[in-house]
């Protein structure tokens, strides 16, 4: 299996939703094959290496006391910094105890979201696609534990058009009663989009629910992890899905979404509950076929992909998941049937 490149180990990542964190909570979640006990005081968010510096115990088994996250083996406890603030039995005075500290990681809350970044060299905060916590609109996240495959074929997966008509037959589109449309994909450096033009809404269950015109759909790729999908109606943006996906281990990730929508179209419950309802076979339709390619690669040991026609971004996606600049520039349009 490929490994992750530096480029995307070094980067802010979403490990968790706030409302899954509550104050005194404690949870284990892996980021790039790193064991991480996150935890909630009173005070904020800490992270941990997994690994109590004492004797190695897993610290995410341990309970939050006193502002600090104490370790089940001997009751160690330490503060969201990583210093060790107790050792039950002795006292700390005159003890060094820059040698007893877990090791800490960085964390930042945003908009609902926990990041964590393993590296120094990811920025000061995370930085996110337009809409993202823009009070004008409503918002709701959704996260669907860990799955098997790779985070870079789930980021493909939402960049490519052509299996929505195939593998998402009568959810999004249909295989055998397809669209024009033109495809258009714009380089931007940075990050690299494709945007969809076609006259009539699809024809899926979920378009037909959720959409009453259609001028164009937008999916941008944000280096490393993230991937915005804006639909947008003749007037107004229609719906925006700002998908991560988080490396656990270099063939398991962490799926999130946040769903974006205007307000006033329908109560903001009702609109959740009407995504999730037409979302879910879709998902579970994409975490298997993920699933499948991860397994088919595991058995050769390494992917062999071949661009068809329809494989409009080539190599450039994979260029940008790297951590490569890519030239700026629009592709002519492509004419498709979606
Ligand atoms: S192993 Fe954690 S306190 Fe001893
Ligand atoms: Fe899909």
């Amino acid at each position: 299996m490929m490994t992750l490149p530096d480029a995307v180990r070094d980067a802010w990542h979403l490990v968790a939703i706030s409302r899954q964190l509550r104050a005194g909570q404690v949870r284990q979640i892996q980021l790039a094959g790193v064991p991480i006990a996150l935890f909630r005081t009173e005070a904020g968010i800490g992270a941990l290496v997994d690994r109590c510096p004492h004797r190695n115990y897993p610290l995410s088994l341990g309970r939050v006391v006193d502002g600090g996250l104490e370790c089940p083996y001997h009751g160690w406890r330490f503060a969201a910094s990583g210093a060790c603030v107790a050792v039950p039995g002795c006292t700390l005075e005159g003890v060094d105890t820059a040698r007893l500290s877990a090791a800490p990681i960085r964390v930042i809350e945003r908009h609902g979201g926990i990041f964590l970044a393993l590296s120094d060299k990811a920025g000061p905060e995370p930085v996110l696609p337009p809409d993202i916590g823009d009070p004008a609109l409503d918002h709701f996240w959704w996260q669907q534990g860990v799955w098997r495959g790779r985070a870079y074929d789930a980021i493909e997966n939402v960049m490519d058009p052509f299996h929505t008509s195939h593998l998402h037959h009568g959810y999004i589109r249909h295989r055998d009663r397809r669209l024009p449309v033109s495809l258009q994909v714009r380089s931007h450096g940075d990050s690299i989009d494709m945007v969809i033009e076609q006259d009539q809404p699809d024809l899926g269950l979920m378009s037909r629910f959720l959409e009453r015109d259609r001028s164009r759909s937008i999916s941008r790729y944000y280096p490393p992890t993230i991937v915005q999908a804006r639909w947008e109606g003749t007037k107004r943006l229609t719906l925006c899905v700002t998908a991560f996906f988080t490396p656990s281990t270099n063939d398991s990730f962490m799926p999130f979404a946040c769903f974006t929508t205007p307000r006033g179209l329908a109560p903001g419950w009702l609109k959740q509950a009407a995504i999730r309802l037409f979302l879910r076979p879709v998902v579970a339709q994409d975490r298997e076929a993920l699933a499948r390619q991860a397994e088919v690669m595991g058995h050769f040991g390494h992917p062999q992909f071949t661009t068809g026609p329809g494989d409009l971004l080539g190599d450039r996606l994979h260029r940008l998941w790297k951590g490569d600049r890519i030239a700026e520039e629009n592709d002519p349009p492509v004419k498709a049937m979606l």
